[in-house]
Parts: C-alpha cells; structure tokens; sequence
C-alpha cells in the first residue's frame, strides 16, 4: 500500500539552544509553505509537545529572526521523554494535531528521543543544533561556528590583560563530553595546552611542566583552554598552581558562548538544512538526520545516524602546541 503523503510538518528545537536554530525554523516553515504543507511550530521541545504546545505558522511568523541567536520556538531538557508511555503520548498529540511528520532541531540526545518516535511509526527528521560540534554523523552541528568565534573574541580579550600583567590564565569552555569548541579555540588564540576529554588523563603536573618550560624559554603569559568536559577550571587549575608554584587566573566562558547573533555560517547552514529537511518530505523521504560530509549536505537514516562516532582531530593539538611559543 502506498505511503499517504506528508500534508502537515511539525517542528521543534530540543537540547541546549544553538545559535543559528532560528534560521533553520525559518526555512523548514518558508519552504514548506512554498511548497504547501502546512507548518505548526511546536514551542518548549518535547516538553511542549507533551502539553500540546502547537502552533499554526505563517510566513510572518519567522520574520526578523536570522539575526537572534537562541530559538524562538524556545527549548527544554525533558528526561521524562526516555518513558515509552511519553513517547506514545506525544506520537498521539501529533496524530490528533494532523501532524505527519517532525522536523527535530537539537543534538544527540534530541535524536534520540526522535529515533524513539521513529520506532513508534512517525516520520522524523533530525537537523543537527548544538554549540558543541559532537554529533557522530556530521562534520558540523549549527551552533559550532558562532560558539567558536564568541568564545575566540572573550579568550583575545583574556590574552590581552593576561600579557600585560604576565600572567597564567584558564579558561573553561563549555562542549560537553567533547573538546571540539575547546580545541578549535586553542589553536585560533595560539594557547599553549588545550585540555580536552579526549585526551586529557589528569596529569596536572604535566600541564605544570610545560607552564614552565614556556617561561623558562622567555614566555610572560600563558593561555591553557579545558573543556568542561575534562574537569572545572576550578578543579585543574588549583592542581596546576601547586606544581608550577604560580598563580592561575580563571574564567568560565558558560552561557556566553552559546548565546549571540549567529554568524554567517550558520545562518547559511541552518537555512539549507532547513529547506533540505522539507525537501525529503517532499521526496516521500522518512525518518532521516540531515549532515555535513566534506563541505556536502547529506541525509542518513536515522538508526544508521545515531551508531556513527566522530573523532577529535589529534593532529590538531598537536599542531597547536608546537605553534605556541
Ligand atoms: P541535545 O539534544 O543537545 O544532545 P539533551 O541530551 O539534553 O540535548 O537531549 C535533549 C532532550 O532529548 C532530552 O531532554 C530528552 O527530552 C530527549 N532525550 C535525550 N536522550 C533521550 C533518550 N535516550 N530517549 C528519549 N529521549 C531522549
Ligand atoms: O549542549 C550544549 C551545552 O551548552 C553543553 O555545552 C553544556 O554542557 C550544556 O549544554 C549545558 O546545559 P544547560 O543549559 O542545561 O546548563
């Protein structure tokens, strides 16, 4: 029997928000009208759409938002949404609200709970949003971008008084269980060490001795970025000030970097995998994660998704130590 074609997408954004998020509800709503399916934006993620926090939108609905970072849909963590029972609820809401299929901008976590919506026999598209960079099957998340470079701008400014005052200075960058953002930010401010869960094994007195390796060679200031992931600054830094015998200035980036206009890269991502997750419905395409592979767009199915695993460029820190002097 064939498929009834998809009439009506729903869309949510889920998980931490992304600079860039906007963009993308714009295009999923804009090229879905264009196309003629009806739009219904579902507000506060899963949570929202739990509570039936559905939406009709219109063109001017998404007007003026490439420019805000965060995502007027707004967003929640819902850990509640791991229940089979609150997955069928939302299966039916959907159902009841004609939605037939939905359009699911958030990180892994956020695909996960669409693989198990997937399994309850509605169609789902993923759309990788997340400042951390660490979904397994993309080569970029939207979010990453304006993450990095906000991040950057905060370290330059951090750089700036620690030469001036020759100081040692930590900062903690957010990226969950991954270094991504901690890692690209070391290399583009020319930190010494970037700490990252990937490979950092705790040694602080090994962070101490190439503190001072770089003094000894006529360094004044030192830069050294951890990601949250492997360990607080608060927790590595009090160690490494032991070993090394000086004091460490600390900051913790936090919400800062996950706010913020985004920019152009992310808009322009955001906006194609927008249009791209309507397209696939358009195309009788089902329960697929949109990606970047090799500067490509691409679509997986989700299962297959969800087992890919990303790596950590080591060549990166390394590359990045050896530029520090
Ligand atoms: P992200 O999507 O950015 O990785 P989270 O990991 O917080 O963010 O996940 C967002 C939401 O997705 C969670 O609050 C929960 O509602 C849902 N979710 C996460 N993991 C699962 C899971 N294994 N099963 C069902 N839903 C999940
Ligand atoms: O996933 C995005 C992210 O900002 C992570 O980098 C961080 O670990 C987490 O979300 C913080 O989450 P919350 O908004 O719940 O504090």
């Amino acid at each position: 029997m064939a498929e009834e074609k998809v009439k009506t997408i729903g869309v949510l954004t889920s998980g931490g928000d992304a600079p860039g998020m906007n963009a993308a509800i714009r295009a999923v709503v804009r090229r879905g009208l264009v196309k003629g399916f009806k739009i219904k934006g579902i507000r506060r993620g899963y949570l929202g759409l739990c509570n039936e926090e559905i939406i009709d939108m219109e063109a001017d609905d998404v007007s003026n938002i490439l420019q805000r970072g965060g995502t007027i849909l707004e967003t929640e963590r819902y850990p509640e949404f791991a229940e089979t029972e609150v997955q069928q609820k939302a299966v039916d809401i959907c159902r009841k609200h004609g939605i037939d299929a939905l359009v699911i901008i958030g990180g892994d976590g956020s695909f996960a709970g669409a693989e198990k919506l997937a399994a309850l026999g509605l169609n789902v598209i993923g759309i990788p949003g997340t400042i951390d960079g660490d979904i397994g099957c993309t080569d970029y998340t939207i979010g990453f971008d304006t993450a990095i470079n906000t991040a950057m701008r905060a370290i330059d400014n951090i750089q700036d008084t620690a030469s001036s005052h020759e100081r040692c200075s930590m900062i903690e960058v957010m990226g969950r269980n991954a270094g991504y953002i901690a890692l690209w930010c070391g290399l583009a401010c020319g930190a010494e060490q970037a700490l990252i869960p990937e490979t950092f094994d705790h040694n602080e007195k090994k962070v101490a001795e190439k503190i001072l390796k770089h003094r000894a060679w006529g360094k004044n200031n030192n830069i050294i970025v951890n990601a949250e992931g492997a360990g607080t600054v608060d927790q590595i830094a009090e160690k490494v000030s032991e070993y090394s015998g000086i004091s460490i200035r600390k900051t913790v980036l936090s919400y800062i970097q996950r706010g913020g206009s985004p920019t152009c890269r992310d808009r322009v991502v955001a906006s194609i995998m927008g249009a791209m997750a309507v397209d696939i419905l358009e195309d009788g395409g089902k329960n697929r994660v949109i990606a970047m592979k090799k500067d490509d767009y691409v679509d997986y199915d989700i299962h297959e998704a969800l087992q890919m695993k990303g790596s950590v460029p080591a060549y990166m820190e390394g590359i990045m130590e050896d530029l520090a002097l």
